[in-house]
């Protein structure tokens, strides 16, 4: 089936009791036993499993390809599981761009348990260079935020699987309906569902799609479990309901970002667009080959430093200053200003959420706040 028809009905099934044809929202937090002390389809307690938890996750596996799917209370809780289900002592490579809140994870919960470096994965010289006999995990995030830089998926698992190292991809950026991790060799796919599956800036949610259900799926499922840190089953439902228009947001996020992008570029404030679909962007051919579409986020550098970029921020009227993406409204922010001190971010750089307003009024939009800066 397609990936339009999965995204409707992989989440829904008519109630039996009702023939509600929208699968309701099951609040219980507990279920009867059968007579013989069994549960009826295996749930048992609102915390490891309930109706709307179950649709969602298949919903999610089918979209990735993968073989099972588990639902988190947020993208971190999400990351947080996998580095909790690594043996203390294992050395994890990931991005020198990595998302700075999994970074920070890193840094500040996992000091003492993990080790880690953050490396240009790209660059297969000093990728090989760091692969220690310790090393368990290649961590991947394509295209990174906010420098939408790529990571070749194929090539990293390749020298990955040489050694039996696992590699996770977080795939927030793409989408499932970007880039198929799963399918180009990753073993598992992190989401922060918060941002394109959900779509609409109202709900908070991540994801762990696995190729396998392997000891290692076992683990991720057993901390999911006992954890805890599981979304309820009102937000289960509300992202299901999202998820069935995401092929079509997609669609509508690529095209305006594309416009947005090349519009961009002939402005004679602008320094640079980074936009993995233009061919000005260094990975552009990468990014052909590796991704299904060129996703809806970019980030642009602006002439005249950290102050002319805060200005245009400051003046947008249409696009909203704020953190976070992959909603229906268009979002803007001074990156660096967000990621603190030690950040790797341009000071000029302002990143975009591309939204689904019309690309004529966006573009009007930026064009008036950039016409404040001199060039
Ligand atoms: C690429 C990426 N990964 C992970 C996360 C964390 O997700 P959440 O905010 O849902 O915890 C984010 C959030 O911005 C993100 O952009």
């Amino acid at each position: 089936m397609h990936i339009e028809t999965i995204a409707i009905h992989a989440a829904n099934h008519t109630d039996e009791s009702s023939k509600a044809v929208i699968h309701p929202l099951v609040m219980s937090t507990t279920f009867e036993r059968d007579a013989d002390g069994g549960y009826h389809k295996d749930f048992s307690y609102g915390r490891a499993d309930n109706p709307n938890r179950r649709l969602l996750e298949n919903v999610l596996t089918q979209l990735e390809n993968g073989a099972a799917a588990a639902a988190f209370s947020s993208g971190n809780a999400a990351g947080m599981t996998i580095f909790q289900s690594l043996k203390p002592g294992t050395h994890i490579i990931a991005p020198d761009d990595m998302y700075h809140g999994l970074r920070n994870q890193l840094k500040n919960l996992f000091a003492d348990i993990l080790e880690f470096d953050f490396i240009d994965i790209n660059n297969t010289d000093i990728f090989k260079s760091y692969i220690k006999p310790n090393t368990g995990l290649i961590w991947v995030e394509t295209p990174s935020n906010p420098l939408l830089k790529l990571t070749d998926i194929v090539q990293t698992v390749r020298i990955a699987q040489q050694q039996q190292i696992r590699v996770v991809c977080d795939n927030t950026f793409a989408s499932p309906m970007g880039q198929q991790p799963l399918q180009l060799g990753a073993d598992m796919v992190m989401h922060s569902t918060t941002k394109y599956l959900g779509g609409h800036s109202d709900l908070t949610g991540g994801a762990l799609i696995t190729a396998r259900e392997d000891a290692w799926w076992e683990k991720i499922i057993q901390i999911q479990q006992t954890g805890g840190a599981v979304p309820s089953p009102a937000d289960c439902y509300w992202l299901a309901r999202s998820i069935k228009t995401l092929p079509y947001r997609m669609r509508g996020h690529v095209s305006n970002a594309l416009l947005l992008a090349q519009h961009l570029e002939t402005l004679p404030q602008v320094e640079r667009v980074l936009y993995p679909g233009l061919p000005s962007h260094p990975q552009h051919e990468m990014a052909a080959k590796q991704m299904l579409n060129f996703g809806g986020m970019l980030s642009f550098c602006v002439k005249g430093g950290a102050d002319a970029a805060r200005k245009v921020a400051n003046s947008v009227r249409l696009f909203t200053q704020a953190t976070s993406l992959g909603g229906v409204e268009s979002l803007i922010e001074h990156r660096a200003s967000i990621e603190g001190p030690d950040t790797k971010t341009p000071q000029n750089l302002l990143r975009v959420s591309v939204g689904l307003e019309h690309i004529d009024d966006l573009i009007a939009d930026i064009q008036q706040a950039l016409s404040a800066i001199p060039v």
